[in-house]
């Protein structure tokens, strides 16, 4: 099987893109909300692409749960701050990466899919991290904490299933040509000045500030 798969993503969030968030709270818990639904509704859409796979299966069906259980707390958190979910909002950085899975043959097709919630996961821990000191004590904090422990556990898990799909080799390429595309969608804004979990760097501060 080779070694495991190493993920590091191109860029780091500044403290800017934290500040942005702080000041507008609601518009992000409303983003917050809804990804973690797309999280899981992801994680069930794989379980029912791969049913022979038992290890998929048992993993992602459990990941499933457990975003469900982070979408019932980020709507509650949500209501707390008087925002209203918008389950059905686009979201123009998984749209972007979703871009790059092309493959129609397998196991092409699955390491595409499972490297890229691979990795938004990963971004998804990082921006998590990156609000956490700009977060007065209490219960909001004590929430993000406990959303960025479970968020650091989900993106390796992803990358070990693509890699008993389809090996190293595949994987570290798929994770390579996908995290030049990630590093793209969290730079460019397209003129969205949306707040959001993944939503692009701050035009400032983007050269290395934290
Ligand atoms: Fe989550
Ligand atoms: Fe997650």
């Amino acid at each position: 099987m080779g070694d495991v798969v190493e993920m590091r993503l191109r860029k780091k969030t500044p403290e800017s893109w934290a500040r942005d968030v702080i000041a507008h709270l609601p518009e992000f818990l409303a983003d917050h909300a809804s990804c973690e639904l797309q999280a899981s509704v992801f994680a069930l859409s794989l379980v029912g692409s791969y049913p022979e796979d038992q290890r998929l299966v048992d993993v992602l069906s459990a990941l499933a749960a457990e975003e469900l259980r982070h979408f019932r707390k980020a709507v509650r958190e949500c209501r707390r701050a008087g925002a209203t979910v918008k389950t059905r909002r686009k979201n123009p950085y998984v749209a972007r990466l979703r871009q790059g899975c092309q493959s129609r043959t397998e196991p092409a097709r699955a390491v595409e899919l499972l490297v890229t919630a691979a990795i938004i996961e990963m971004r998804s821990h990082e921006r998590f991290t990156a609000l956490l000191p700009l977060l007065p004590d209490g219960r909001l904090k004590r929430f993000y904490e406990e959303l960025a422990r479970a968020e650091e556990r989900h993106g390796p898990a992803y990358l070990d299933l693509a890699q008993a799909r389809g090996g190293q080799a595949l994987v570290e390429s798929t994770l390579e040509r996908l995290l030049d595309i990630e590093d793209e969608a969290v730079t460019d804004s397209g003129g969205s000045r949306d707040i959001a979990v993944h939503s692009p760097m701050p035009a400032r501060g983007t050269a290395g500030e934290n």
